[in-house]
């Protein structure tokens, strides 16, 4: 009988979760310095905060997107800088030459013909707000995987190259390269 009471006491121990054995379980969130709503006054203010407001390329509208000035000039670097991100983030659809015969635009809706004179003939701040925001239709936008600078660079590559490729087709060349 001793035996079997000093057996199951011992089961009834080996039993016991871990979790049980670290009582009293901790307070730290019941006793932490704590607020009311509205109570105290707000901490300060982190240092290094990105704000929200004051963006230099702010824009409301297409309108008044097309009034922005790229501040980088088309110089050699700006295009190359444009040429790396355009291949990472828009060749996939609009295709390496820029005619919108990229592996995904073959089998998502047609893109737009970057080398056209229809997006040739656009004002730089347009093609940021198209990066920016999306295309006029299907087209997702960009603005949380292209940085602002290199939104302009891909503008430079864009009016850069593939404006300059097209000058030297003959007119209509663009769409027969599809
Ligand atoms: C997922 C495929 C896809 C990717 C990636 C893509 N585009 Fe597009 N793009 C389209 C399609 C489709 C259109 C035409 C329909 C529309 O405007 O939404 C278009 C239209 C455009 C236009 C013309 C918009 C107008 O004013 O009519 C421009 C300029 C453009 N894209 C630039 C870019 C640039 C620069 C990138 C890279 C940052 C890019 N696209 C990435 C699919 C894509």
């Amino acid at each position: 009988m001793k035996n079997r009471l000093a057996y199951i006491i011992a089961l009834l121990l080996t039993m016991t979760p871990a979790s049980a054995l670290a009582m009293p379980w901790s307070w730290d969130m019941f006793l932490q310095p704590s607020c009311r709503a509205q109570k105290c006054p707000a901490p300060p203010t982190p240092p290094g905060l990105i704000p929200t407001t004051g963006d230099p390329f702010y824009a409301k509208d297409r309108a008044e997107a097309a009034k922005l000035k790229n501040p980088f000039p088309m110089t050699a670097e700006s295009i190359e800088r444009g040429r790396q991100r355009y291949n990472i983030f828009c060749a996939t659809c609009h295709g390496d030459s820029g005619v919108g015969n990229g592996p995904v635009g073959q089998k998502y809706v047609t893109p737009a013909d970057l080398t056209s004179a229809y997006v040739q003939s656009k004002p730089d701040g347009d093609i940021f707000y198209t990066i920016t925001h999306g295309g006029l239709a299907v087209m997702p936008s960009y603005r949380d995987s292209v940085a602002q600078d290199d939104r302009w660079h891909i503008v430079n590559y864009i009016k850069g190259f593939f404006g300059r490729a097209a000058e030297k087709k003959p007119q209509g060349a663009a769409s027969a390269a599809r």
